[in-house]
Parts: structure tokens; C-alpha cells; sequence
């Protein structure tokens, strides 16, 4: 049930643009496309279009990614977000600055360990899925405020929140794949919210179709006060007050305090290395960064050239080291602010060899043989990611989220955001599975003001002191199995970053037991030898929606904008 619900919320828009033709074409879709100076890729053509602007307005990546995060607020209500959350990893273009901003929901002062669970001890269905109790205290506006006072090159907030009011205020044309979306949530929204919402048409029989203007008033004065107050615009004042007054309308926690409490953190990035290339990710509360390195680590001393692409071996070899990592992330990790990640034990390298040495290249390890790690020694994580480089070659990469598609379907009665259903992302009891049929243990025990355990990962590669590739996804779970895919494409499989981004994909995540092919990730030969080997396949329509950028050897910037989702677009200049 709960895995069924996270497959629907990660595929809904790549399987309702499939199923369906588009009936609405008034945008200019660019799955790939080279530029000489700066390239913005995102889930929405309307958000690249306002990403883009800004760059031509003379503002850097972070202007511009700012500029994003709202605009995807507006047009792409089941991913981007006021509501939510997410983590940028930045990288200056001339590499003397690395940067990572954790702007990850919060849980509220009044969450205890035990809120999803009935008397008996076992987890009340949905409720740390849908409705007010689902919700984390959003991050996204302080972490916006925190990249513009560090990093802004224009200057003018009110140029940056602006974009996104207007489209907001005045409208925009849905795309037939957010109708679909937001058709399949009606029964949703209509239950989970104490006010009418724009998401529902005010005859709320009527279903929405590609082409409909979607206005979104509320959302525009919350954005307004936003632009003119900064961070407090949303923390302080009116809309936290909304926010406390629909909390206590739908019986969720989140109070004004919490709200004026939330900070961003500037964290450590993680660095890591890959035959001779260096990676910049993000650390806890995301596990993204530590399993991507422990993957990376277990696949190096095998040639995957040789291999070759999808070959048995290859999805064999992945798949072998994913159980391994997935077994660790959820024994070890989670908020690090709270509980003590061993992550220097995790990325030992000796260590990462040791935990891989009972790899047998001829047959799958049952999931249920292998548990989290153990050290000796002392200790000396639906979603929408967006890319950006700009003329400067500073690199940001960004992933946020509501968590499922549409967050918690509650909307801030007056304020006309979505709150996030970031609360599922904890364990909400050991062993049980979340949305994405993750389990954890007391790592990831909900706590006060706790962050939940994330897989967002976004990454930048550089070589030789040069930027090379900045790379992200959504996808829960399968997020850091997807930037583990593209980046050995690129640089094991030799694929431009078009190839590398439009493979197919394939996943794998210990618990359970299960090896998930894309529709064409490998043919039947190899499926009947990776049965032969004990995996056993399950085959999904898409896995992950990644935006990226490669900087190619002849200078230019290769931008990708994943086409297994119909809007995603890349532009540049
Ligand atoms: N909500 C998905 C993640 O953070 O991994």
C-alpha cells in the first residue's frame, strides 16, 4: 500500500504524460541542449525560463536558483515549494569556495518518537503521509534568504521574489501532466484541507485539463510579504500565524514559535573521490552523500568499461553494493545533530573494502544475510532537483521537496502553500517501512526540532581543479542509485551528458529484496542471467527525473533536462 503510494507519487507525472499525448503545447520544451556560458536545467519550462532571466540580468547561480525555488513554487506545486525543504551544494567557479545549505524541514517542539502509533504500538496508516501531522516546519524561505545574503551578486531580493508573484497572481497555463496530477489528487486535497484550496476547481466535480489558467491568489500575498519582509515575511507575522491557525483548525503541531525557531544550517560538504575526480555532496541529515561514496568506493576497483553498459555483470556488481549501503543508511544514519552518524567509519576505505569482500561476482546475497555494518574502531540520507552554471562557471545544485507529490496535500488556509509530509521521512517505528520502503531504526527516531533522514543528493564533480558536472534528481530512495548511475556513465561508460542523464536506469535498496528495472534497462538475456544469479526483478516505468550539466572538454556547457518527464527543460545561452 504505502510502496504503491510512493510509486504513484514519484511516476505520476512521467506516467500520466506517457499514458496520455499532451494536449497542450504553448511551451517550448528542450530536453538537452549546448551553451557557451551558463545553462539552467528544472522541472518546468516557465522555472527555467525565470532561472534564465536572471542570468542575463547580470546575477550569478544562486540569483538565479533563488528565482527557481519560487517560481517552482508556483508552477510545479507537486514538487517545488515554500512549504517544503531541501539542500544546495554549491561551488564557486573559481573552486576556492564550496558551500552546503541544509534547509531540511524541522520537526515541530511537540513530536515525540511514538506520534504515528496506535495503542497497540503499531503505525496509524497515512498518518505521517497526509494531512497537518504529516508536516515538517518548512525550510525553503530561510534557505533562500541564507543563499541570497551569502552568495547574491544582484543585490535585490524583491527582483528575485518577483517572477514568481506575477505567476502567481496572474496565472499560468497548466501542462497536461500537472492536470493529471492534480486531477488524481482531487479526493486528496478535498480531504485534507478546512478551506477551499486553488488546487480544486471551484466546482470541485470538475476535473482540470491541459490549458487551464491556474491562479493562485493566497500564494501570491504570501510571496508579497515574502518580498517585502524577507525571511520574516514567512517565519514572523501573518503567515505564521496562518500557519499556527491551521495547524490548530486540522489538528496538526506546528505552532508560531516553531516556525519563528526554524533555521537553516550551513553544513561541511561532503569530498569525495572517484578515479581521479572530485565530488562535492551533501552530509546528514542527508544520507545522499555518504551512500553515493560508499557506492562509488565498492564499484572502483572494477573496470565497468570492460564490463560493459548493463551488462549482468554491471547490474550485478551495482546492485550487490547498494544492498550493502542501503543496509548501512539504515542502521547509521540520520539527523547528526542528534545522533551520532559514525561517518568517518562509513567512508573508511578500508572499511568500504571489507564490507564488500563477501561480494560473490556469480550470485546475489540474500537481503536478510546482510545487516548494517559493525566498526571496531571509534568514530574518530515527490522531490524536484535543478541545475545551474552560470557565465562565471559558479555551479549550484539544489534538490527540494514536499516529500510525496504535493506534500501533505494541506494547504495553509489563506496563505495558498502546500505543507510538506516530510514527517513519513522519519522511522516512525523501527523496522516498518516509510513512503519509500525505507526502514531505519533509532538513527532516525523522530526527536524535537530533529531532522528527518533524507536520500537528496545533490552533487558537483570536478577534474583537476575544473568544474566537470553538477548532477541531481528526486526519487526518495532511488535518488542516489540515479546520480550513482549518470556520473559512472559519464565517466566509466565514456556517454556525453545527454546519454548519460536519458539511460535507463535500474535500483536496488537491500530492504526489500528486490532489483527494479527501468521498461528497456537491460534485455531478456541478461534479465534470465540476473535471475540465475537469485535477483529478483521487478520492472518500474521510470526511475528518477535528473537534471544535469556537463562542462565538456572543448569548453562548452552540455545542460540536460531529464525527458522522462514531459515539462522538465533546459535552456542557456
Ligand atoms: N523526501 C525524500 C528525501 O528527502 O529523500
Amino acid at each position: 500500500m504505502r510502496l504503491n503510494h510512493f510509486l504513484f507519487a514519484l511516476l505520476f507525472l512521467t506516467l500520466a504524460a506517457c499514458k496520455q499525448k499532451p494536449t497542450f503545447s504553448g511551451y517550448s520544451i528542450q530536453k538537452s541542449t549546448l551553451a557557451d556560458s551558463a545553462i539552467v536545467s528544472t522541472a518546468h519550462p516557465l522555472a527555467s525560463e525565470v532561472g534564465l532571466a536572471v542570468l542575463k540580468d547580470g546575477g550569478n547561480a544562486i540569483d538565479a536558483a533563488i528565482a527557481v525555488h519560487l517560481a517552482l513554487a508556483v508552477v510545479y506545486p507537486a514538487a517545488g515549494n515554500i512549504g517544503g525543504g531541501g539542500f544546495l551544494v554549491y561551488r564557486s567557479g573559481d573552486g576556492q569556495e564550496v558551500a552546503a545549505l541544509d534547509f531540511r524541514e524541522k520537526a515541530p517542539a511537540k513530536a515525540h518518537r511514538d506520534m504515528y502509533l496506535d495503542a497497540e504500538g503499531n503505525v496509524i496508516n497515512g498518518k505521517s503521509i497526509e494531512g497537518h501531522l504529516a508536516a515538517g516546519v518548512p525550510g525553503s524561505v530561510e534557505g533562500c534568504w541564507q543563499m541570497f545574503q551569502k552568495y547574491s551578486k544582484l543585490k535585490d531580493w524583491k527582483r528575485l521574489v518577483q517572477p514568481a508573484i506575477d505567476l502567481a497572481a496572474k496565472g499560468f497555463n497548466i501542462t497536461q501532466a500537472e492536470a493529471v496530477g492534480l486531477n488524481e489528487y482531487r479526493k486528496g486535497f478535498l480531504s485534507n484541507n478546512t478551506k477551499a484550496c486553488a488546487f480544486v476547481k471551484a466546482d470541485s466535480t470538475q476535473k482540470w485539463k491541459a490549458g487551464d489558467l491556474l491562479v493562485q491568489t493566497e500564494l501570491a500575498e504570501t510571496l508579497q510579504r515574502i518580498r517585502d519582509q524577507g525571511r520574516d515575511g514567512f517565519y514572523g507575522g501573518k503567515t505564521a500565524d496562518l500557519v499556527a491557525a491551521e495547524m490548530q483548525r486540522g489538528g496538526g503541531w506546528i505552532t508560531a514559535q516553531d516556525m519563528a525557531d526554524y533555521h537553516a544550517v550551513w553544513r561541511k560538504p561532503m569530498l569525495g573521490k572517484y578515479r581521479g575526480y572530485d565530488l562535492i555532496s551533501m552530509p546528514p541529515p542527508s544520507s545522499g552523500g555518504i551512500a553515493l561514496f560508499q557506492l562509488l568506493g565498492m564499484v572502483e576497483p572494477y573496470d565497468l568499461g570492460k564490463m560493459g553498459f548493463h551488462s549482468p555483470e554491471h547490474i550485478h556488481l551495482f546492485t550487490e553494493a547498494e544492498r550493502r549501503v542501503y543496509a548501512d543508511r539504515a542502521k547509521h544514519l540520520g539527523d547528526a545533530d542528534f545522533y551520532g552518524v559514525p561517518i568517518a567509519n562509513l567512508l573508511d576505505s578500508q572499511y568500504i573494502q571489507e564490507r564488500f569482500a563477501n561480494f560473490d561476482p556469480q550470485k546475489a546475497t540474500p537481503s536478510k544475510a546482510i545487516e548494517g555494518g559493525e566498526f571496531t574502531g571509534k568514530e574518530s540520507k515527490q522531490t524536484t532537483h535543478y541545475s545551474i552554471v552560470d557565465a562565471d562557471g559558479n555551479a549550484v545544485a539544489i534538490t527540494t521537496t514536499l516529500n510525496g507529490g504535493y506534500g501533505a496535500l494541506t494547504v495553509v488556509g489563506g496563505a495558498g502553500f502546500l505543507l510538506n509530509n516530510e514527517m513519513d521521512d522519519f522511522s516512525a517505528k523501527p523496522g516498518v517501512p516509510n513512503l519509500y520502503g525505507a526502514i531505519g531504526g533509532d538513527a532516525n527516531a523522530i526527536m524535537p526540532g530533529k531532522r528527518p533522514l533524507s536520500s537528496m543528493t545533490p552533487t558537483i564533480v570536478t577534474k583537476d581543479g575544473k568544474l566537470c558536472m553538477v548532477v541531481g534528481t528526486p526519487g526518495g530512495t532511488t535518488i542516489i542509485t540515479s546520480v550513482f548511475q549518470v556520473i559512472t556513465n559519464v565517466i566509466d561508460f565514456n556517454m556525453n551528458m545527454t546519454d548519460a542523464t536519458h539511460a535507463k536506469r535500474f535500483h536496488s535498496q537491500w530492504s526489500p529484496d528486490e532489483l527494479y528495472l527501468e521498461k528497456g534497462a537491460a534485455n531478456e538475456a541478461t534479465r534470465k542471467k540476473l535471475r540465475g544469479m537469485g535477483h529478483k526483478i521487478v520492472e518500474w516505468s521510470g526511475i528518477g527525473l535528473v537534471e544535469s550539466i556537463l562542462l565538456r572538454k572543448d569548453g562548452k556547457l552540455e545542460g540536460v533536462a531529464d525527458n522522462r518527464a514531459e515539462d522538465d527543460t533546459v535552456l542557456g545561452y
